[in-house]
């Protein structure tokens, strides 16, 4: 008795915005945690446009439930524990536009109407419990133009399961469990633009399987088994603009295997395993902006294998094997903007590589092992400098040329063999703030062994390859353990804006190199970070036999020089 109360205070509550505006028609009943008993009392139902129910306890929907429903546009059950739907159910529904049965247990599908849903146009029956679609399944449903079949168990789908779906341009199959993409299963689909195969098991798509489908723009295929791409030569899909065959198994391209795509834009073929690119590969691609060859394992690249994507802006061919990039590479690719080649193995770079490119924004050459940066002195004259950030971190850069870096957007220079007196010296020259050679190190407090910071800081070697980290921004560490060492709580109330108390170490970030102290201090910091050194690695070296990691000892480095810092400041706080 309460709860039929509550659900009529629901609906009043519902309805009241749409009965005031009364020229407003469109009208919405929204329920959730019905059952069918409730759903079968509803009253004044012939007006609703639109009812959504989500979180019933429907599990079968009866024949002709809805026929009171005719002027319904959309019609949502979500959630509702349906198992199935008598063979009539949607009779009477003839303006509904949009129904979703999404989130239920459904494994089977039928029209559920015998007479067409003439104005149905999307249908979504994804995350249902389907595992095969029967012939004409859609039979009544001849303007539909988007059908999500995605999250079920379809294996297998029969010939002619999409029959009368002349209109249907979006097709969602993804996350199934389809093995083979036969022939007939597009056929007829002559409008479709997009389809969605991608987290499939499918090893094998036949030659003519989008034979009918030659408006095709999108088409995902990522998350599969395919280790072959016969079906791109049939030449149907001549109009496909976004192609993702991301991780599958692909170990070579056909040479011309992509000549007539002539207005592909996007071609994804991360996560492969991609050994070379040759200079027929990528052969006809002259509409492609974005080339994704990331994380396969080439290890080489034609000199021309770039030059048929005159419109190329975005490359990347970042977690790859490359030594080595021909000089010529790029040369063809002038509107290139976007360069990722990070994490590779390149030991140099060609002085003319990046010489054509005028539109250049980003190059990313992140750890790799590149001994210098010359090359970047040789940049396009054209080139717009102040939008441009380079990444050469975790790279072996002893020293560089840092007048030729001062009008760069950004330079990160973290994480390479920096050269301690080069480093001191220029750290002196003071840095503009768009050049970043700090990284972050993992530190344990000297005030908890159990608390680890992190610290902006910057490692150099010396002659001998021994590291010194000099520590920038020790101020961080001071202000995050303050709260716990000062318990005098009685102070605390009137304090409680300046908790941290003044520092006398100063913090220095690389942005901020602008008065001589900072200096002297930084150099004060490379001397207490020589001596901790030292006598670390005395007490290292007596302590453990010198086997310990690398690692390990930078965090003793560490440690003893914050200890040695603390101790700098007590005394002169004293
Ligand atoms: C009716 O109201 C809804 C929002 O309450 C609005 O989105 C819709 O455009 C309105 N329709 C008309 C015909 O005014
Ligand atoms: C449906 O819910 C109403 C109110 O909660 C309850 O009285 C009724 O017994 C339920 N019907 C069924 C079939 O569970
Ligand atoms: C859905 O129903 C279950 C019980 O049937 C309830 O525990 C859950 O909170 C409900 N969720 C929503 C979003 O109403
Ligand atoms: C889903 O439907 C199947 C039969 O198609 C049935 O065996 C199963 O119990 C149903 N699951 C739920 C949660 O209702
Ligand atoms: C199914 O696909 C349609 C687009 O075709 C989308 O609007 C809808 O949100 C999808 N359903 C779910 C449950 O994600
Ligand atoms: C690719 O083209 C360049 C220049 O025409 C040529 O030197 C090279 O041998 C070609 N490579 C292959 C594998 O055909
Ligand atoms: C290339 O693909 C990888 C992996 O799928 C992705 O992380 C990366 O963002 C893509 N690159 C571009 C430029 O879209
Ligand atoms: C500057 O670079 C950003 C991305 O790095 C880009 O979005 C923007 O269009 C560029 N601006 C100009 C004027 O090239
Ligand atoms: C450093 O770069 C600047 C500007 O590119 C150049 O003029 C200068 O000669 C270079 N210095 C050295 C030592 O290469
Ligand atoms: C570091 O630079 C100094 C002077 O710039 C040079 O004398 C020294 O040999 C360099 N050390 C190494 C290991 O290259
Ligand atoms: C590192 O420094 C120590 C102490 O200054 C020195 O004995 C040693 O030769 C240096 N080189 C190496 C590679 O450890």
């Amino acid at each position: 008795m309460l709860s039929t109360l509550r659900l009529f205070l629901v609906l009043l509550l519902l309805l009241q915005p749409l009965l005031i505006c009364g020229a407003n028609r469109t009208q919405l009943l929204q329920l959730s945690n019905c059952n069918a008993t409730q759903l079968n009392e509803l009253k004044d139902v012939a007006t609703l446009n639109e009812l959504r129910l989500s979180n019933c306890s429907l599990y079968n929907l009866k024949n002709a439930l809805f026929v009171q429903y005719g002027h319904l546009l959309i019609m949502e059950l979500q959630h509702c524990k349906l198992n199935s739907l008598e063979d009539y159910a949607l009779n009477g529904l003839a303006r509904l536009q949009s129904l979703s049965l999404a989130h239920n247990n459904l494994s089977n599908v039928r029209s559920w109407s015998d007479q067409p849903l003439a104005a149905l146009s999307s249908l979504d029956l994804s995350f249902n419990a389907l595992q095969q679609l029967v012939s004409r399944s859609f039979e009544q449903y001849p303007q539909l133009q988007q059908l999500n079949l995605s999250h079920n168990l379809i294996e297998h789908l029969q010939p002619d399961c999409f029959h009368n779906l002349v209109h249907l341009k979006h097709l969602q199959l993804h996350n199934n469990r389809l093995q083979l993409i036969e022939a007939s299963f597009f056929l007829g689909l002559h409008r479709l633009s997009s389809l969605a195969l991608q987290h499939n098991q499918i090893t094998q798509v036949e030659p003519a399987a989008f034979e009918s489908n030659t408006h095709l723009r999108t088409l995902r295929l990522e998350h599969n088994q395919l280790t072959d791409l016969q079906f791109l030569l049939e030449r149907s899909l001549g109009r496909l603009v976004h192609l993702s065959l991301s991780s599958n198994g692909l170990q070579e391209l056909r040479p011309e295997g992509f000549v007539e795509y002539f207005e592909l834009q996007h071609l994804d073929l991360s996560h492969n395993r991609l050994k070379e690119l040759t200079n027929h590969t990528l052969l006809g691609l002259e509409s492609l902006e974005l080339l994704n060859v990331s994380h396969n394992i080439v290890t080489h690249i034609d000199a021309e294998s770039l030059q048929p994507l005159s419109n190329l802006q975005q490359v990347d061919f970042s977690h790859n094997l490359l030594h080595t990039l021909p000089d010529k590479l790029f040369h063809s690719n002038s509107q290139l903007k976007d360069i990722n080649l990070d994490n590779n193995q390149l030991g140099e770079l060609h002085a003319s590589l990046l010489k054509q490119l005028i539109h250049l924004d980003s190059l990313n050459v992140a750890r790799n092992r590149l001994k210098d940066a010359n090359w970047l002195q040789q940049l396009a004259p054209a080139l717009n400098r102040l939008n441009l950030s380079v990444d050469l971190s975790s790279n072996r850069l002893q020293s560089l040329n840092l007048s030729s870096l001062l009008f760069f957007r950004h330079v990160n220079l973290a994480d390479n063999y920096w050269n301690c007196s080069w480093l001191a010296r220029n750290m002196m020259r003071t840095p503009p703030a768009s050049l970043n050679f700090a990284r972050n190190w993992p530190m344990l407090s000297a005030w908890s062994d159990m608390t680890v910071f992190n610290v902006r800081g910057v490692d150099c070697f010396d002659g001998q390859q021994n590291r010194s980290i000099v520590l920038l921004d020790v101020g961080v560490v001071r202000q995050q353990t303050t709260p716990i060492s000062t318990c005098d709580c009685e102070q605390t109330t009137d304090e409680l804006g300046p908790l941290t108390p003044p520092l006398s170490w100063p913090r220095i970030r690389t942005d901020r190199f602008d008065s001589r102290s900072v200096i002297i201090w930084m150099l004060v910091a490379i001397a207490i970070a020589f001596a901790g050194l030292r006598w670390a690695q005395r007490f290292m070296d007596r302590k453990a036999g010198g086997k310990k990691l690398r690692e390990m000892k930078n965090m003793s480095i560490q440690k003893v020089e914050v200890e040695t810092q603390r101790l700098r400041n007590d005394r002169e706080r004293s």
